[in-house]
């Protein structure tokens, strides 16, 4: 696992069904390196979750390419605003004229304040149910998130759950798969990534959150794709005690998770 110091994209990968994996690192200095996913559903009506990063713009245009042509898709499902999210986001809509963006009712104000057209969107939100391409989706809240408007996905007929930023990982270095990483790794760096991207965890009631996570193993996925973790087979079983056992036992994880240092508390707690 090499660090790196700029953002790369890896090889396109199938991964389940018909779900193909647009896979590509950033660095994060001085805590590694992280996984941002997109994925494509190759299908009748072709469908897109979220757009990459804009430094890679190029490079992520053209792995899309591989699986569709942008004139061929028709949805683009945005899990939320930010920026390792949304990075080509409107570069893509130019070139993608019958592409539809889904999100939810914040994520559309959100977008409509970066410049994205209301006519270009369609609301969809946690607990309701997409229709495409003969194909179901459901939309999910994910156990946490970083921001109000996430949207995650279960697609029951391949078995694909995409979680967002949840179940994401500060690694070393980039690997084609999480259990590359070795169970170490993946451990403290799924605690680390959640201390940073969601420091609310450190307040949350634990009782409600292992409920939600016991709630989220009854979807039994086949693969679980995180936006921030190479795609993980079976995946609960992995993931969800990790973050089960990282805030919601020993009296959870630290109230202020503001400094980085405060991480090494719950990693404690979590061995
Ligand atoms: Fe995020
Ligand atoms: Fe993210």
């Amino acid at each position: 696992m090499a660090s790196i110091e700029t953002p790369i994209m890896q090889p396109l990968r199938a991964i389940a069904g018909d779900w193909k994996l647009l896979p590509s690192f950033m660095p994060v200095p001085g805590m590694g390196a992280l996984a941002v996913n997109s994925l494509v559903l190759n299908c009748s009506e072709p469908l897109l979750v979220d757009t990459g990063l804009a430094a890679l713009r190029d490079d992520w245009l053209e792995r899309l390419g591989e699986v569709v042509d942008p004139v061929d898709l028709k949805w683009i499902w945005i899990s939320h605003a930010d920026a390792d999210h949304v990075g080509n986001l409107a570069a893509l809509l130019e070139v993608a004229p019958s592409a539809k963006v889904l999100t939810s009712f914040l994520g559309m104000g959100k977008l409509a304040m970066a410049g994205i057209r209301p006519e270009r969107m369609q609301i969809v939100e946690p607990g309701g149910l997409l229709e495409i391409g003969g194909r179901r989706l459901l939309p999910i809240r994910p156990p946490y998130y970083d921001a109000p408007e996430t949207l995650g996905l279960f697609d029951p007929g391949d078995g694909l759950l995409f979680t967002a930023d949840c179940y994401g990982a500060l690694l070393p270095g980039p690997v084609e798969r999480a259990e590359d990483a070795g169970v170490q790794a993946l451990r403290e760096g799924m605690v680390q990534w959640s201390a940073v991207d969601s420091p609310w965890l450190g307040q949350v009631d634990r009782d409600g959150l292992g409920a939600t996570l016991k709630a989220f193993g009854a979807l039994a996925p086949q693969c679980v794709v995180s936006s921030h973790l190479p795609p993980v087979a079976g995946g609960l079983e992995t993931l969800s005690p990790i973050i089960f056992n990282a805030w919601c036992r020993n009296g959870g994880g630290p109230a202020d998770t503001f400094h980085v240092e405060a991480v090494a508390d719950v990693l404690h707690a979590a061995a």
